[in-house]
């Protein structure tokens, strides 16, 4: 799909992967929507790229409605759908309480946050998203709509305070196929990419040692990626009518590892 004059909707705009990407998009001639939670940074943003910024929660299904109603009435029919709207959230099956120290089992609110932002949001704009696609006729394999979702390697080999984190991309990771199956007949293609460690404001939170270890332990280039590379792969895969169905690692071939040091002192979040 060519993107410029497309349009293009990007969740988890203001920050990060999703700001590099609308950036991308918008040099590329597309139309941008950026949506992220209100109050978010988004307005310089989008003064300076001069796109529509909405505030909104990628989870509410009343949010996403109104957002992609919006979207259709000020742009038209968005084509290009780059989900990027996520958190790390920790969710160790036990935390520590501070005041008694007792083992106490974790919060399910928690757990519950992080699917339902990672996994249940991607969900989310891709059914509002597809809808507005629902009405065409895909014609002789004609690009209609391209979705992109982000994964990430915790998707495969999350560390261990990632059990809810890493069982989020596990789902948006695996909804990659049976998407792409079904939104075949309308001309959509599906995939996802499977983002190692990024410098962004996820990647800040992050506990200094385990940085450490994630950046250490990537064989080539021996460094953190850089927003402007997912972004130029987001594009790639638009642009490539062939890319369907599949999840695509951007690592530095890097596998996680359990960081092991320093014990002592390490947060239990
Ligand atoms: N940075 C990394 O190393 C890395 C690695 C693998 C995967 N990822 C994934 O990449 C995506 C982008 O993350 P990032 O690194 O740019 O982080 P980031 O924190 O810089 O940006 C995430 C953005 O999502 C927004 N957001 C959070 N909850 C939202 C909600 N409910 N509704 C709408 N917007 C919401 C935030 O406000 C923020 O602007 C995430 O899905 C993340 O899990 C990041």
């Amino acid at each position: 799909m060519q993107i410029k004059g497309q349009v293009a909707v990007v969740t988890g705009a203001a920050s990060g992967l999703g700001r590099a990407t609308v950036q991308r998009l918008a040099e590329q001639g597309a139309h941008v929507a950026a949506i992220d939670l209100a109050g978010a940074p988004l307005d310089a943003l989008a003064k300076e790229l001069k796109l529509l910024a909405i505030g909104g929660d990628v989870s509410s299904a009343t949010d996403m409605e109104a957002a992609f109603a919006q979207v259709r009435t000020a742009l038209g029919t968005p084509r290009i759908l780059v989900n990027c709207a996520g958190v790390l959230g920790p969710a160790r099956v036990f935390r520590t309480d501070k005041a008694t120290g007792r083992v106490m089992p974790r919060e399910l609110d928690v757990f519950r946050r992080v699917i339902e932002i990672n996994l249940v949001g991607t969900f989310n704009t891709i059914r509002l998203f597809a809808q507005g696609l629902s009405g065409e006729t895909a014609v002789d394999g004609e690009d209609r709509g391209v979705i992109v979702n982000t994964a990430s390697v915790a998707a495969y080999e999350a560390l261990s305070a990632q059990t809810a984190y890493g069982s989020s991309k596990a789902g948006v990771a695996s909804m990659t196929l049976p998407l792409a199956r079904e939104l075949a007949r309308f001309g959509i293609r599906v995939m996802a990419l499977a983002p190692g460690t990024f410098e962004t404001g996820m990647y800040e939170v992050v506990p200094a040692h385990t940085r450490r270890t994630l950046i250490d332990d990537v064989p080539f280039p021996p460094r953190p990626g850089r927003p402007e590379e997912f972004a130029h792969m987001v594009q790639a895969l638009i642009e490539n009518g062939m890319m369907n169905g599949s999840v695509v690692r951007i690592d530095g071939a890097v596998r996680m590892r359990e960081p092991t040091a320093p014990r002592e002192g390490r947060p239990a979040s």
